[in-house]
């Protein structure tokens, strides 16, 4: 679901997240992320993702994205951008929708590539009936 979201700054998160996807480390799956999160106050912050020799401990573009935000003194997104060079965009992987939606589960979602093939979502749609903070 596409929500009201200044397009200016729809756009500066893609770029940010484009660029993110610069620094990717993914020597294994040559599959490179990146990922821009937007607090309530306009703030992006940017993750790409990060692979390891013992290939479990990768981390994704969108988690990586949450961290920058949480040292930033933000949990308040209200939009999360995933960039591949994919031909089809990518939406996030289980446990990045699961680690977004310990920040707010109306958060929107867009998933895009470098030719911008652009698809919505809204997280409540991407993670139905989610564990969260509210259910302990
Ligand atoms: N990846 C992400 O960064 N985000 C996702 O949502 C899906 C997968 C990364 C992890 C790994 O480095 C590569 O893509 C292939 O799975």
């Amino acid at each position: 679901m596409k929500r009201e979201i200044d397009p200016q700054l729809v756009e500066a998160a893609v770029t940010a997240a484009q660029n993110a996807r610069e620094q990717a480390y993914a020597p294994y799956s040559a599959f490179r992320v990146g990922s821009a999160v937007v607090d309530a106050d306009g703030g992006i912050h940017v993750g790409c993702n990060v692979e390891n020799a013992s290939y479990g401990l990768t981390n994704c573009a969108e988690r990586a994205a949450v961290a920058a935000a949480t040292v930033a003194g933000r949990r308040d997104l209200i939009l999360c951008v995933v960039v591949t060079d994919t031909e089809a965009p990518t939406a996030p992987c289980g446990a990045c929708r699961q680690v977004l939606t310990e920040c707010s589960v109306s958060m929107s979602i867009l998933c895009t590539t470098a030719q911008r093939n652009d698809v919505w979502y809204d997280l409540s749609d991407l993670l139905p009936h989610a564990f969260g903070p509210d259910s302990l």
